[in-house]
């Protein structure tokens, strides 16, 4: 049985967190509901104290009690800016404040909140702070409009929060002692002084493979390219922008590591020659020669000592991707290749959720979409079940 903290939030959406809360509690957990003024506006403090089987007002400090999980659902815009400022004015926001583990966030909101810049900064602040985010799905808003912006059905919410609790429970320490080197995001080749050819990577599956890898207790290291995510606090991060840079620091440290997963997106070619200065603007055509980088993975994969568990993502499209990403196993000398089908636009690079396949030596198997957390979580478990089948071999 876990303890969950379940933050009900000023959204027409609340009726859905009774619905969330009777689940939780019928699953066995101990959820202590904290009910914003704003909730309370729509369902009554009571209701969600009856479902909870607690008696109301029990505890004047619910927000210092300790707990598995935080999940504020549904979260309002109002919630959300104030989580990811920090502020601390409800029973529920102090109540973030003290929490340290694995939160959840259900937003629910009109879609042009929602898509406001504001909101999406909050977001993007929440998620690169280990935040994770369920929807808001598509579909007819209270209003009347359509769009992104309603909550998760209670289903989806809670078996999310089993997921976050199942592995957490289970995984809780078990990269203790073990040192992780993550690289995330994408390189950055110079073509002159201002000028680079890069990549859409975000940096936000490596930063969610970094912060899963964290609680359960590695000592990571994240090599970080260009981040458009805020890299996580509580780690060792070193900014590698370019591809030479990343090889470096990836080199450098990869004897020290157990676990070494190669998340981000490596140019495979740089201009051989990049100018220094920037080169003035003429009707001539621009030639650049590119050349090969060096193959980080390869390199890894020929100097690896015995028990090191390498891992490298690979982007491709359809099929003849999966083929090609299937061949990276010898080729590189990998265990585990993460296949990302860059050919859809609902997953990957700029989205927060992903879908994968998971090939080894052994098999392959799909990872259905979710959010980049859940993802990581499966990487990790796959990583770590190869890390104890070599043990035992
Ligand atoms: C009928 C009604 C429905 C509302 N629905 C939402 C909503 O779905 N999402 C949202 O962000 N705000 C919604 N609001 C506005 C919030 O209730 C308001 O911003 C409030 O300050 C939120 O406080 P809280 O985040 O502390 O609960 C709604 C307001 C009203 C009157």
């Amino acid at each position: 049985m876990a303890r969950i903290l379940l933050g009900v939030t000023g959204s027409i959406a609340a009726y859905k967190a009774c619905e969330l809360l009777r689940r939780l509690v019928s699953a066995g957990h101990d959820v202590v509901p904290l009910v914003t003024p704003g909730a309370a506006r729509f369902v009554t403090p009571e209701t969600f104290a009856a479902l909870a089987r607690r008696p109301a007002g029990e505890s004047p400090y619910p927000h210092l009690e300790h707990a598995d999980l935080l999940v504020v659902a549904p979260c309002s815009a109002n919630t959300l800016a104030q989580l990811a400022h920090g502020l601390a004015d409800t029973v529920l926001t102090e109540a973030a404040l003290a929490h340290r583990g694995p939160t959840l966030v259900a937003p629910a909101m009109n879609s042009r909140m929602w898509t406001h810049p504001a909101t999406r900064a909050n977001v993007e602040l929440l998620r690169g702070r280990g935040v994770e985010l369920i929807g808001p799905e598509e579909g007819e808003l209270a209003e009347g409009e359509w769009g992104p912006g309603r909550m998760s059905e209670p289903e989806l919410v809670a078996a999310r929060c089993e997921e976050l609790l199942g592995p957490h429970e289970a995984a809780a320490g078990s990269l203790r002692g073990r040192r992780v080197l993550v690289t995330a995001g994408g390189t950055r080749e110079p073509l002159d002084a201002v000028r680079f050819i890069g990549n859409r990577s975000s940096g936000r599956m490596g930063v969610a493979l970094a912060v899963e890898a964290a609680h359960r207790g590695a000592e990571v290291t994240l090599l970080a390219a260009n981040l458009a995510t805020p890299p996580p606090a509580g780690l060792e991060v070193v900014d590698t922008p370019t591809a030479a840079d990343l090889a470096r620091e990836l080199l450098a440290r990869a004897d020290g590591a157990h676990l070494v997963v190669m998340a981000a997106a490596v140019a495979d070619y740089r201009a051989s020659e990049p100018r220094e200065d920037k080169r003035p603007k003429d009707e001539e055509p621009w030639r650049i020669t590119l050349e090969p980088t060096l193959d980080v993975a390869r390199e890894l994969g020929e100097r690896r000592r015995n028990g090191q568990v390498l891992v490298a993502f690979g982007a491709d499209q359809g099929e003849p991707g999966l083929a090609r990403k299937r061949a990276m196993l010898d080729s590189k000398g990998v265990d585990l290749v993460v296949y990302n089908d860059v050919g859809r636009t609902d997953i990957g690079f700029d989205s927060p959720d992903n879908e994968v396949t998971l090939i080894t030596r052994a098999g392959e198997r799909t990872v259905a979409r979710a959010p980049k957390g859940a993802i990581a979580g499966a990487v990790l478990d796959e990583a770590e079940r190869l890390a104890g089948s070599r043990r035992g071999s």
